[in-house]
């Protein structure tokens, strides 16, 4: 099945997506409402299709899907980018770039943009690590890697990488001190590449 793109099925892949939405998502309802009416869901389904179709190198319709899936749900994923079960939360105006990779239970809310900062063909894209949450309006940008279970702010801009459970905020993103530490006792600035 083209669906199946890590020995997962769709039908498993679809069941633990909806499984991520009820976590995340505190307006959750039912299963139902997130099979049919959520963007980001499609938006997944339609980007994994694509994905398949564009690694069986199909000329042609992967692009359409992808043209058709940021028609329907205003969320433009690149072909090339390869998420996990990602929690896309309203989506509109979410970019995902070719050479981004996105792990389990990750959170994007709208108008996030994980960038590339080069025009060379080569990885430049961030690699976002699982249950990573990234805020209204943030951009991610170039090859840096987001650690594990961090919380980016939303409309920050991070251009460097983060240790896992990082909170950055701003413009450029800085990492708060962990609460409940003493300022200075906090930040190993040696992990923050
Ligand atoms: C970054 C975030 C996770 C931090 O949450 P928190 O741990 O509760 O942090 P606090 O609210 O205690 O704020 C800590 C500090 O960061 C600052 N801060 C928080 N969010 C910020 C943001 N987005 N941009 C700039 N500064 C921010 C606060 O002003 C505070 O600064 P101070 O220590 O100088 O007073 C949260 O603020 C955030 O932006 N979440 C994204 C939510 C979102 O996008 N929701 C969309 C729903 S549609």
């Amino acid at each position: 099945m083209v669906l199946s793109l890590d020995g997962e099925g769709p039908c498993l892949f679809m069941f633990k997506l909806v499984e991520s939405f009820k976590r995340l998502d505190p307006a959750y309802r039912n299963a139902f409402e997130v099979i049919f009416l959520y963007p980001g869901f499609k938006a997944l389904l339609m980007h994994r299709l694509a994905h398949g179709l564009w690694t069986l190198r199909v000329p042609f319709l992967p692009r359409f899907v992808a043209e058709v899936n940021r028609f329907i749900t205003g969320i433009e994923i690149h072909l090339g980018a390869k998420l996990g079960r990602v929690v896309i939360d309203h989506g509109l105006g979410v970019v995902i770039g070719e050479t981004a990779v996105v792990g389990d239970d990750v959170l994007i809310y709208q108008g996030v943009s994980l960038g590339g900062t080069t025009l060379s063909p080569v990885k430049r894209h961030p690699t976002i690590e699982d249950q990573v949450v990234i805020g209204a309006g943030a951009k991610i940008l170039g090859n840096i890697t987001i650690g594990r279970a961090s919380r980016i702010g939303s409309n920050s801009v991070v251009i460097e990488s983060v240790p896992p459970e990082s909170t950055v905020v701003g413009i450029p993103g800085r990492v708060l001190p962990k609460k409940g530490v003493k300022a200075g006792e906090e930040l190993q600035h040696g992990d923050l590449k």
